[in-house]
C-alpha cells in the first residue's frame, strides 16, 4: 500500500484513518505540507527498514517507511546470498520464515582453495549451526509481501527527505512524494537508508566519528542460470586475485572475480568472465565448471566503514547506513539484522515498559557487535585478496596464515564462529 493520503496514527493520537479535508488554497498561500503521523518514520525500504517495520508491527507499534526508489528497483537489486541463522530467526520472528526455511540451502561448511588446492572448514565440526543459502533479494520480497498483507504504510518514490527537531520528543520527517510536499510526524526516526542515505549526514558533525578503509580493488560479478561448480561456497586465493563461486539455487550460480576499480562490467565478455574463473580456481573445479550467458553483471567497490554514535537524539541508524563490510565475510545484511534485533528490543522496551535504558543504549550494543563483524569482514579480505602493493614477504604471510588455517582446528573454528554469526 502507498500512503499518501493525510494519514494519521501516533502514539500521542489514537490511530486514526481519517483524512482531514485540506483547506481551500487561497490564491498565494503557502500550502501547508499534508501530514502524516506515525510512532516510528523508517528511512529506506531496503532489509534494515522492511524487517524494522514488521518487527514493530508485531508490537503493535506503527511505522511508514519512506524509500526514494520504487519497488521495482529495490527488488532488482542482486545482493548478498548468505543468512545467519540468527537473520533467519528475525525472519521467523517477524512471520516470513515460511520462504527460507523451504526453499533456503543449509550450508555446513565452505571451502577455501590456493595453490591449485582446496581444503574445507566444516562448520558443523565446530559450531551448532549451519548458514542458510538465500538470496537478499528474495528476503525484500518476502518483507514487501508482508507489508502488503498487513496494508502497511510505504511511501515509494520520495524525494527531498529531511529530518528536523531529532533532539526533541517530537522529530518529523520533510519529504515530497507524487509532487506534493509532506510532514511525517513521530517520535522516533531510524535511519535505514544505506551508505548513500540522508540519515548519517543528519548526525552533526561535531559528534560523528567515522572510520573508514577503502580497498583497492572491486568485485566482479556474474548471475547465471548453470548449476553452482560445487554443492558449497568456494573462496579462492589465487596468483591472479580472488575467486568466489556461490549460488542462489541448484540452477541459479552467482559468481565473482576480484577487479581493478578502472575497470566496468561492460568490458568484460562473458567468456572473458568464464575464463579468469577457470584460471583462479583449482583443477578440480575449473574442469567441471558449467558456464552459460549472464543474467546480470556487476561491479561493486569495497570498503570498511563504521559511524559512531549509531544514534543522536530521537535517530537511530541501521544497516548500511551506519556500516558497510567487505562482503568476503558474508556479513552486510547478517549485520544489518542484528541492528534491527537492537532496535527492535529497545523500542518494544521504551513502548510497552516506558524503559529509556535500552534504547539509550543502543548504539553501544550494536557497535559492539559491528567492530567484529568489520573485524572479521578485514581479515577475510586480507586474506583472500591480492592487494597491488603486496611485497613478497606478504605473500608469504598469507600463505602461512592459509597453511595454518588448514591445519589448525581452533583457527578453523574462529573462522566458524564468526562466519556462522556471533551471538546477538
Ligand atoms: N530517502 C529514502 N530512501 C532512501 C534514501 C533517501 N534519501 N536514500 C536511500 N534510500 C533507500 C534506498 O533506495 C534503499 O532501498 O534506502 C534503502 C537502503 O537499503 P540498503 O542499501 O539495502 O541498506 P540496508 O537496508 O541497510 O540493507 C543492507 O543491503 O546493500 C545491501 O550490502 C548491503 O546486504 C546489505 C544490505
Ligand atoms: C553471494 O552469494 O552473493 C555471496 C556469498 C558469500 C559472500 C559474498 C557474496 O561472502
Amino acid at each position: 500500500m502507498t500512503g499518501g493520503a493525510d494519514e494519521r496514527a501516533s502514539a500521542r493520537e489514537a490511530p486514526k484513518t481519517k483524512t482531514r479535508a485540506q483547506p481551500e488554497r487561497q490564491p498565494c498561500e503557502p500550502v501547508a505540507p499534508m501530514k502524516v503521523l506515525t510512532q516510528v518514520a523508517i528511512i529506506g525500504g531496503g532489509p534494515s527498514g522492511l524487517l524494522l517495520s514488521q518487527l514493530l508491527h508485531n508490537a503493535g507499534i506503527d511505522t511508514v517507511i519512506l524509500e526514494r526508489q520504487s519497488r521495482v528497483h529495490v527488488l532488482s537489486r542482486i545482493r548478498a546470498g548468505v543468512l545467519e541463522q540468527g537473520l533467519v530467526a528475525l525472519m521467523e520472528e517477524a512471520g516470513v520464515g515460511d520462504r527460507v526455511r523451504t526453499e533456503g540451502l543449509l550450508h555446513d561448511g565452505t571451502i577455501l582453495a590456493y595453490d591449485n588446492d582446496q581444503f574445507r572448514i566444516d562448520f558443523s565440526a565446530h559450531v551448532d549451526q549451519p548458514v542458510v543459502v538465500y538470496g537478499q533479494t528474495e528476503v525484500t520480497r518476502d518483507l514487501y509481501a508482508s507489508l502488503d498483507a498487513r496494508a502497511g504504510r510505504i511511501f515509494h518514490g520520495v524525494e527531498d527527505v529531511t529530518l528536523h527537531d531529532l533532539d526533541s520528543d517530537a522529530p518529523f520527517v520533510a519529504f515530497s512524494h507524487e509532487g506534493q510536499e509532506k510532514r511525517l510526524d513521530c517520535e522516533f526516526v531510524a535511519g535505514c537508508d544505506g551508505f548513500h542515505g540522508v540519515s548519517r549526514k543528519a548526525i552533526p558533525p561535531s559528534v560523528r566519528r567515522e572510520y573508514e578503509k577503502v580497498y583497492p580493488f572491486g568485485w566482479l560479478g556474474l548471475l547465471s542460470e548453470t548449476p553452482p561448480v560445487h554443492e558449497e561456497l568456494i573462496y579462492a586465493n589465487s596468483e591472479r586475485g580472488f575467486a568466489l563461486c556461490s549460488m542462489r539455487s541448484p540452477t541459479l550460480s552467482r559468481y565473482y572475480v576480484q577487479c581493478n576499480l578502472d575497470e566496468t562490467a561492460e568490458s568484460w565478455s562473458d567468456d572473458a568472465f568464464w575464463d579468469e574463473l577457470r584460471r583462479r580456481l583449482p583443477d578440480a573445479y575449473s574442469e567441471c565448471l558449467q558456464t552459460g550467458p549472464s543474467v546480470e553483471k556487476s561491479i561493486a567497490p569495497l570498503r570498511s566503514f563504521v559511524c559512531e554514535p549509531m544514534q543522536w537524539g530521537r535517530l537511530f541508524l541501521c544497516g548500511d547506513a551506519a556500516h558497510i563490510v567487505p562482503p568476503t565475510g558474508a556479513k552486510g545484511l547478517n549485520s544489518a539484522a542484528s541492528d534491527v534485533h537492537y532496535l527492535n528490543q529497545g523500542l518494544r522496551a521504551w513502548y510497552s515498559e516506558g524503559d529509556r535504558e535500552a534504547i539509550a543504549r543502543y548504539s553501544e550494543r550494536a557497535l559492539a557487535r559491528v567492530w567484529k563483524v568489520e573485524r572479521f569482514s578485514w581479515w577475510m579480505t586480507s586474506l583472500l585478496h591480492r592487494f597491488p602493493d603486496q611485497s613478497e614477504f606478504d605473500l608469504k604471510m598469507q600463505r602461512a596464515e592459509l597453511a595454518f588455517l588448514r591445519e589448525d582446528s581452533a583457527a578453523q573454528e574462529a573462522l566458524a564462529r564468526n562466519y556462522v554469526g556471533l551471538p546477538y
